[in-house]
């Protein structure tokens, strides 16, 4: 290995680590490593370009930490974290799309039954999010979970914000026998993603936006199924055509202005007036 040169020295890598065990992370290596030594190539990088791409990644490093992964966000940023989600859900057939997870999730939000009331004190537009939970090869799912977040009327999650409750328009959602699940909440709003690390200085240096569309996080649970990632857009947000982190698939993106029927009034008595309608059903892929 003393006489490495321009043309041998990928073939010389991909042989280094020829040996690794692990059966996957070896195909992994293998295909990677002639990829991004194609793409240095082709692009003939400079050694200015390549300090800089080092100093770039520390800063991303720096902007981490146990409660932020910035190395997620610019995945995200760059579509490589859709384009993962969308592979794994490509076999999934007669199940609903699936969508990023984001950094904002919290598990063992408190348990509540369909009809739960989200609402509390929280100002802005009242909703009742409805639908059915079902399988994609069968019927409803009795029981399946729901783990409902969202943002704030002021844009921000309850993670990023000390002056709201730890579960504010948080919780986990039971369906009931039927799949049939609802609750009640507040209109999300339009927000940025975190802007003051490395994916900040990406999206501004590209001169796009931080925005992503107003947009309700579920994921939902059922036995013998994929764990569901889904987001509800408000088809109407202003951005639901330039969500910054390529989040919005076609089929999440629903109005969240529909007119509450005769039914809906007289079996969701509790809910203050006015209010709308979103309606939503999430069909699970099963488990192989
Ligand atoms: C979110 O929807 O919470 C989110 C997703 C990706 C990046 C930042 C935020
Ligand atoms: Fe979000």
């Amino acid at each position: 290995m003393r006489n490495i040169n321009y043309d041998n020295i990928t073939d010389t890598v991909v042989q280094a680590y020829s040996g690794t065990s692990d059966e996957r992370l070896r195909e992994i290596l293998t295909m990677l490593i002639p990829r991004l030594h194609d793409f240095v190539r082709d692009i003939k990088l400079t050694p200015q370009e390549w300090e800089a791409a080092m100093e770039f990644l520390l800063r991303a490093a720096k902007a981490s930490s146990d409660q932020r992964n910035e190395f997620i966000l610019l995945s995200d940023l760059l579509g490589v974290s859709g384009l993962v989600d969308l592979i794994d859900g490509h076999n999934d057939d007669g199940a609903s799309m699936t969508t990023l997870l984001g950094p904002f999730y919290v598990p063992g939000q408190p348990d509540k039954d369909a009809g739960a009331d989200l609402i509390k004190d929280n100002p802005g537009e009242r909703v009742l999010v409805q639908g059915q939970v079902r399988s994609a090869n069968g019927g409803p799912l009795a029981g399946a979970v729901l783990e409902i977040w969202q943002n704030g009327p002021n844009g921000l999650y309850t993670v990023q914000d000390p002056g709201q409750p730890d579960d504010n328009l948080r919780c986990t959602l039971h369906a009931d026998a039927d799949g049939n699940y609802s609750f009640s909440t507040v209109k999300p709003v339009s927000y940025t993603i975190p802007d003051d690390g490395a994916g900040g200085e990406l999206v501004r240096a590209a001169g796009r936006h931080c925005w992503r569309p107003a947009h309700i996080h579920v994921m939902v649970s059922a036995d013998g199924h994929k764990r569901h990632v889904s987001q509800i857009f408000d088809v109407n947000d202003p951005y639901i055509d330039e969500d910054s982190v390529f989040g919005v698939r076609a089929d999440l993106a629903v109005p969240f202005d529909g007119e509450p029927s005769e039914a809906v009034l007289e079996r969701f008595p509790h809910i203050q007036r006015p209010f709308n309608v979103v309606n939503m059903d999430f069909v699970l892929a099963k488990t192989e």
